[in-house]
């Protein structure tokens, strides 16, 4: 019987997860634990608007169990010896040096959590992987855990169980993924622990949902699900640039192949680029296992989906550029949206990043706006401190080389001045802005382009501007 569960890893996956399990399972205690001093500071936060993570129904599950049966705390170790099942959901980022740079992953933390759990742990333990995990890490985990079991009269003092049960929801709808998934997977060989878990799940996901897999199948199909979801979105991207070209309308085109129920009609929407922190690391770790095993086709087809999505992000700078008459030199540009997708804080990977970083690159000087993501991140994401800063600190100016851009409120007064305004993210409060007010304090003649085609045209194209949109090309008033 389980009665106290430790989640390692307070991110994106741990917080919503275990708020999730602690919500549907009130007779469990759920530790949340992090190194990360400040996000366990803001998990326990007195005002729920501070919690480190945006995620719509978030903040109402965590007033309803924080302090009951969910916990927040940097007690990493007094939480590992207590729990019963031990969650690993600590992050898995592209290694950056020595063998595999640039697309294997770097299990440091996960190595650094097993140890933990070896040190730690009391009893028997069933160890869970959440996090996403190159095949067949299941088995380092193990020998760590393993190598470190204590005999007591020739008799193991500690034991362990493994588990892979990777997580699939997707940011901005964290918690209904978790409360309606499609599917929960649960890879392992020991049918005692896989049915333990599996009866926590099943308290409120029908059995059917519920698949088992062994330990390496359920690690591959948490990358091969991402893997396909990804290569989805770069075809769709590269189809909506031949639509721009032939005078095709690429919602057109989704719509009618999307009415093949083999295609169907979900993950075809068009944009500036996939984002997110785990498109592109895992499918780069896929193409590090498939040259690892000798498959170098198999890495091929799978790298030039990334490359496609980087290609994506230039292209839209390309097209920016030509329409601003070749120079962006001393031109001021809005940018709508900086967050990865609409209704997250996260930016990490964010097309928002590249384009920005491309057009300060070419001399535009840029108002930024997104209704979550902090000035503090930003300035993290572009590598240079905000203009309102520079302002006041010669030596930050001279750092910045003279690339100027600031964070602003999405007032009227956002407009003054503009040359062009860029959507890059899906947020709703993009779609009411009124554009002839807007084109009035706009220098002329101003550009609109709207990378994920969620303007309306007439408004636009009535309002006086030039407008381009992605997948469908150039629009003037008569
Ligand atoms: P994250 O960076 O938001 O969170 C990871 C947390 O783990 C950090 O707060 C870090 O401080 C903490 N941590 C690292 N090592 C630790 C240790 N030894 N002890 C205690 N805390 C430690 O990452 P995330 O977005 O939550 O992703 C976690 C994993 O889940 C990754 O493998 C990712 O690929 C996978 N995943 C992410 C998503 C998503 O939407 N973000 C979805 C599905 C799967
Ligand atoms: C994705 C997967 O959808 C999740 O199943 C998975 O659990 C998660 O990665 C993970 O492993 O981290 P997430 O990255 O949160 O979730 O968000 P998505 O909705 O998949 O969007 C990813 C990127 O693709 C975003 O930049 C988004 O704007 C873009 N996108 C998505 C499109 O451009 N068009 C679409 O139709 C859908």
């Amino acid at each position: 019987m389980i009665r106290k569960v430790c989640c390692i890893g307070a991110g994106y996956v741990g917080g919503p997860t275990m708020s999730v399990f602690a919500d549907k399972c009130r007779d469990i205690i759920f530790n949340v634990v992090d190194v990360n001093p400040d996000r366990i500071a803001a998990w326990n936060s007195d005002d729920f608007s501070k919690l480190p993570i945006f995620e719509p129904g978030l903040d109402e599950i965590v007033k309803r169990c924080r302090g009951k049966n969910l916990f927040f705390s940097t007690e990493v170790h007094k939480c590992i010896a207590e729990a019963d099942m031990i969650f690993i959901s600590v992050n898995t980022p592209t290694k950056t040096r020595g063998i595999g740079a640039g697309q294997a992953s770097d299990l440091k933390w996960v190595e650094s959590c097993a140890r933990q759990i070896s040190k730690h742990a009391t009893g028997y333990t069933i160890v869970v992987e959440k996090s996403t995990l190159p095949v067949r890490t299941g088995e380092v985990i193990k020998n760590i855990l393993e190598s470190s079991q204590i005999y007591v009269n020739s008799k193991k003092k500690n034991t362990f169980d493994i588990l892979s049960n990777p997580e699939f929801l997707s940011e901005g709808t964290a918690i209904n993924d978790l409360e309606n998934p499609d599917r929960v997977l649960i890879g392992g060989s020991n049918k005692r622990a896989i049915k333990v878990l599996h009866n926590l799940y099943k308290r409120w996901v029908n059995e059917e949902k519920i698949i088992h897999t062994n330990l390496w199948s359920s690690e591959l199909a948490k990358l091969t699900a991402n893997a396909f979801l990804a290569q989805r979105l770069s075809s769709i991207n590269s189809i909506s640039a031949l639509c721009e070209v032939t005078g095709a309308d690429v919602r057109e085109v989704s719509r009618a192949i999307g009415k093949d129920s083999r295609i169907g009609s979900k993950f075809l929407n068009v944009g500036p680029g996939f984002g997110g922190s785990c498109f592109k690391k895992d499918i780069l770790n896929l193409v590090y296992l498939a040259n690892h095993f000798g498959l170098p086709e198999v890495a091929n087809f799978w790298e030039s989906v990334v490359h496609l999505n980087s290609w994506n992000q230039d292209r839209l700078t390309r097209i920016i550029l030509e329409k601003l008459f070749s120079t962006l030199t001393e031109k001021r540009i809005g940018i709508l949206g900086f967050s990865f997708k609409a209704n997250t804080n996260d930016t990490r990977e964010s097309p928002a990043i590249q384009i920005c970083k491309n057009l300060l690159s070419e001399g535009a000087s840029l108002k930024i706006h997104d209704p979550k993501v902090s000035k503090k991140q930003i300035a993290l994401d572009l590598g240079i401190p905000s203009f309102e800063e520079c302002t006041k600190n010669m030596e930050l100016y001279k750092e910045s080389n003279d690339k100027k851009w600031e964070k602003s409120l999405l007032e009227d007064d956002f407009f003054d001045n503009l040359d062009a305004v860029i959507v890059l993210t899906e947020w709703d409060i993009y779609s009411s802005i009124n554009w002839e007010k807007a084109a009035n304090k706009m220098r002329s003649p101003g550009w609109v382009f709207d990378s994920r085609l969620i303007l309306d045209e007439e408004r636009v194209i009535n309002s006086g501007l030039s407008f381009w949109r992605v997948g469908v090309g150039t629009l003037k008033r008569d």
